[in-house]
């Protein structure tokens, strides 16, 4: 039967068709963007995705309730007029309408309430780049003396012909210094059955000393798209250098993995451009069966750059220890970054200062501090890496290669994966927290006099330096073996703390607060019994620190938090690179080193500035206390809050409730570019000096005079009850609050239409100043040297102009494909590209960014017709800034 063409274009144009239809992304025609549906607050997806003028394309990796939906574009790349983004601006609308109608029961007013309070997040898709801290290549390492190897090797009949040179399993001239897992061997322990996931450049799986341990169903190439993680560029060897280090297999290739029958797995996301979503379904990729994340890469160590994983990205990492492995949690272990000598601090990486993750620094081979490993409270433990003249031996890409220059804080990361995986093949019950607390506990304490070592309240050493020690594979397992598991996590949540009427906005505007001069601004919170019981709270692990501090030059502050036993931890130390006016507008620290600490007591926040040439103000400060629960049958499970940096916060709801139908955001999706730690490692890091007797951090010039408090007295501590929107049932039932949450809800509409409408100017203004056309952004892509800094932490996630230029290399069509080794932007260009969809078996019903097959795409619950007619296009306002850490830096040749 032939049917009239006009007939068969309706039909094409019917959304069932849609559906059916490969939802391959489509960067020069449509916009995305993940939406955050609240199933309960009135609006069906379907009617929310009407409204916004978006079509739902399917479930974003493995969130619930977070939709892929997208627009086309309208063709008016050269339209300068018209460049605000339709879907985004609708949705302030909208959230407008609810707003200013509260009492209004015309339909219109309704369903702008329902739509507004079941979208709770909406942010557009970009493409970026994530960058690998692969170590740049040097001479081969110094030359061992193998005989205590060579015993090991002929007892436990190892013929890798590179095993003597593995100084980190069997270190034969610093015999103390090593990870301490062969007598582990011995008893059978090999990781048997534990799978960990590289989330990393490419993992090559044609290597003969990782093929038999490598698991294919846990891989995908988020760059290229394709189900395995090919190394494809010339620099795509980081992957497979820490997968070696984890499972490279006991046989005649090069040497061995630490828990050399365990299964990696590799999730390709450092190769090219990667949207958040991406990023975020990586980080839960086969997350039933994959155990352990490895994550090598983080912001730029520059030691200027303060940043973080956006909502997207941090909710995947929550899904992970809430859903992944049956509930038991995903490991997930970060490289502390290569910094120091820029004085970068792991304090300001979102990703290493995260409680979810287990953050490990370096040590080298004779047990000394390399000078590229970066110090902060949040550092958990070392493990092995290059330094004072030797690298980590590891395998290549390649049939039967073995590589001799790795290292960098980003290969002792995989030393430490491969700890826990030896460790969880014997208990795979243990949680992800259970591994924090055998690290705690089981870390070993190197070089005892050095003076950044200071004693926990409960007698622990600890340093900014070694955490709390290198961890030692042999007593790790051995107290893995016998530990009792932990109780559920629990938190408290203090109040918020505004100084002297500390107020900050959604453009990170402050105002009041304190000055900060030399003796620095302190502020106290109380924690007390009753807080404990309220909270189901038991035993302390990590702190977290939300700051609200203005400066003219953010380098020259430090923060420190001192327990009620008079502990000290140092969030934030000057760094002398970091000369960013932007303060810490909500930026969060954490501190790891009041583990088990009696919390009872006065807390206090000190913020000082030695070098009184700039200024700045202390607006306000919080903490959350996190721990385990009394009472197992109480425990709650962790929802994250919308992230909101405003102070007070915007949002109206209790910080861990999705309860409340006012907690809608919307953001334009970051678009950023996360270097591999090795940006910043330096090309001698083998070499790097090693030191056992400095402080962490430089020389604070002491105080003379004591500390003024001036905390309290103008702003009094809340009680958690009694605390700013702290608790939403306060709002509920007092009249005269929802009148003045129903005005702040107004004002944060207009102030955000100001916002758009100034992003909208400010767009068109750069947009004129760039030669119009595809190529050009291209080119000038080309030659960028790296990643937009600053957006993630930005309240609106408002797109830096970095971030434009990468959106804007997907809008150019007919790009090269199939060609990466010429062309590092081709991976996210082959949208089109048969070859990439051809014979690809899918794995996966979620969504991806380019899934394979009709067939495998779930049709949308509820899809509706996007309407085209408002659709406006991402255009451009590069300005080619340049920053360092760029990827192509990272990309070494050998
Ligand atoms: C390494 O493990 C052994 C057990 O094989 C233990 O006796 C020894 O103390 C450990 N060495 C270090 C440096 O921790
Ligand atoms: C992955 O998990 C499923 C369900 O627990 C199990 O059936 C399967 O064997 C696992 N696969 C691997 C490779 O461990």
């Amino acid at each position: 039967m032939r049917l009239p063409l006009s007939l068969v274009l309706l039909l094409l144009a019917h959304e069932s068709v849609l559906a059916l239809t490969p939802h391959k992304r489509h960067y020069s025609t449509h916009d995305y963007y993940v939406l955050e549906h609240h199933p309960n607050a009135g609006a069906s997806l379907a009617e929310c995705a009407q409204n916004l003028g978006v079509e739902v394309v399917g479930q974003a990796g493995e969130l619930k309730d977070f939709w892929v939906v997208r627009t086309a574009k309208r063709n008016s790349q050269f339209d300068t007029r018209d460049t605000e983004d339709g879907v985004l601006r609708r949705y302030e609308e909208l959230k407008t309408r609810a707003a200013s109608s509260l009492t209004s029961r015309s339909e219109d007013a309704l369903q702008s309430r329902r739509v507004a309070s079941s979208v709770k997040y909406l942010a557009r898709q970009e493409l970026r780049k994530r960058e690998k801290r692969a170590p740049p290549p040097i001479l081969p390492g110094s030359p061992q003396n193998a005989e205590s190897s060579e015993s090991v090797a002929q007892r436990l009949h190892i013929l890798d012909p590179e095993f003597p040179k593995q100084w980190h399993l069997v270190n034969n001239e610093y015999p103390q210094h090593m990870m301490n897992v062969t007598r582990l061997w011995e008893e059978g322990i090999t990781g048997k059955g534990v799978i960990t996931g590289l989330i990393d450049d490419g993992l090559d799986y044609n290597s003969d000393d990782l093929a038999e341990n490598f698991w294919a169903e846990g891989s995908y190439d988020y760059n290229e798209h394709k189900d395995l993680p090919t190394p494809l560029l010339f620099d795509d060897h980081h992957g497979t250098r820490c997968a070696g280090q984890i499972a490279a297999a006991k046989n005649n290739v090069c040497g061995m993995g630490i828990a050399y029958e365990s299964k990696v797995a590799g999730l390709r996301i450092l190769s090219g451009p990667i949207s958040d979503i991406d990023e975020s379904a990586a980080l839960n990729y086969g997350f039933q069966n994959t155990s352990i994340y490895s994550c090598s890469w983080g912001p730029p160590d520059n030691g200027k750059a303060m940043e973080g994983p956006n909502y997207l990205i941090q909710k995947a990492m929550v899904n992970g220890i809430v859903h992944g492995r049956n509930g038991k949690g995903s490991v997930f272990v970060f490289a502390s970054g290569n910094g120091g000598r820029n004085g970068d601090q792991c304090n300001f990486d979102g990703y290493t200062n995260s409680i979810f993750s287990v953050t490990v620094a370096s040590v080298d081979y004779r047990g000394l501090h390399p000078d590229y490993s970066e110090p902060c409270a949040a550092n958990m433990v070392v493990a092995y890496s290059s330094g004072s003249g030797n690298h980590i031996v590891t395998t290549d890409v390649g049939k039967n290669k073995c590589a001799y220059t790795h290292g960098g804080t980003s290969a002792a990361a995989p030393n430490a994966a491969g700890v826990f995986a030896l460790a969880l093949s014997v208990r795979s019950d243990l949680t992800w927290r259970d591994i924090q607390h055998l690290c705690v506990r089981t870390a070993w304490l190197i070089n005892p006099d050095d003076p950044d070592w200071e004693q926990t309240a409960v007698g622990r050493k600890y340093s900014y330096k070694y955490g709390y020690g290198s961890i030692n594979g042999y007593e790790f397992v051995k107290a893995a073996q016998k530990w009792e598991l932990v109780k559920p996590q629990g938190w408290i949540d203090m109040p918020i703390v505004q100084i002297n009427g500390g107020t900050m906005d959604a453009f990170k505007t402050g105002s009041g607060g304190e000055m900060i001069d030399s003796d620095g601004v302190q502020s106290t919170m109380e924690v007390t019994q009753a807080m404990l019981q309220q909270n189901n709270f038991e035993k302390l692990e990590h702190i977290t620190v939300k700051v609200w501090i203005t400066h003219t030059r953010r380098g020259d502050v430090s923060v420190e938090l001192t327990s009620p036993n008079g502990v000290k931890s140092i969030l934030a130390s000057k760094r002398f690179q970091d000369s960013s006016d932007e303060g810490f507008p909500g930026w969060t620290f954490m501190t790891v080193k009041h583990w088990d600490e009696n919390p009872i007591g006065k807390w206090t926040l000190k913020v000082s500035d030695q070098d009184n040439d700039e200024e700045g103000y202390v607006l306000g400060w919080t903490m959350t206390l996190w721990g385990s629960v009394v009472d197992p049958a109480k425990a709650k499970e962790y929802v994250l809050p919308m992230l909101d940096h405003s102070l007070p916060p915007n949002k109206l709801e209790d910080k861990h409730s999705t309860d409340s139908s006012t907690s809608t955001t919307s953001s334009v999706a970051s678009t950023k570019i996360l270097p591999k730690p090795t940006v910043a490692l330096p090309t001698d890091h083998g070499h790097a000096q090693g030191e056992a007797s400095k402080p962490a951090f430089p020389e604070q010039t002491p105080t003379t005079t004591p500390v003024a408090d001036v905390e309290t007295s103008s702003t009094p501590n809340p009680t958690p009850d009694e605390g700013w929107f702290s608790d939403l049932g306060n709002l509920v039932t007092n009249q005269f609050w929802v009148f003045i949450a129903a005005g702040a809800v107004v004002a944060f509409g207009v102030s955000a239409g100001l916002f758009f409408w100034r992003r909208a100017v400010n767009r068109r203004k750069n947009y004129e100043s760039l030669p119009a056309g595809d190529d050009m952004a291209m080119n000038s892509m080309g030659r960028r040297a790296g990643p937009g800094s600053r957006e993630l932490y930005d309240a609106f996630g408002e797109v830096s102009d970095d971030d434009d230029a990468d959106e804007h290399t997907g809008l150019r069509p007919n790009a090269p494909v199939n060609n990466p080794g010429l062309q590092y932007h081709s991976g996210f260009l082959d949208d089109d590209d048969p070859s990439t969809a051809a014979g690809i078996t899918p794995r996966d019903q979620r969504y991806r960014d380019e899934p394979d097959h009709p067939a495998t795409t779930p049709a949308p619950p509820s899809a509706v017709p996007a309407t085209h007619a408002d659709e406006r296009p991402h255009s451009p306002t590069g300005s080619g800034e340049s920053h360092d850490g760029s990827w192509e830096h990272a990309s070494e040749t050998r």
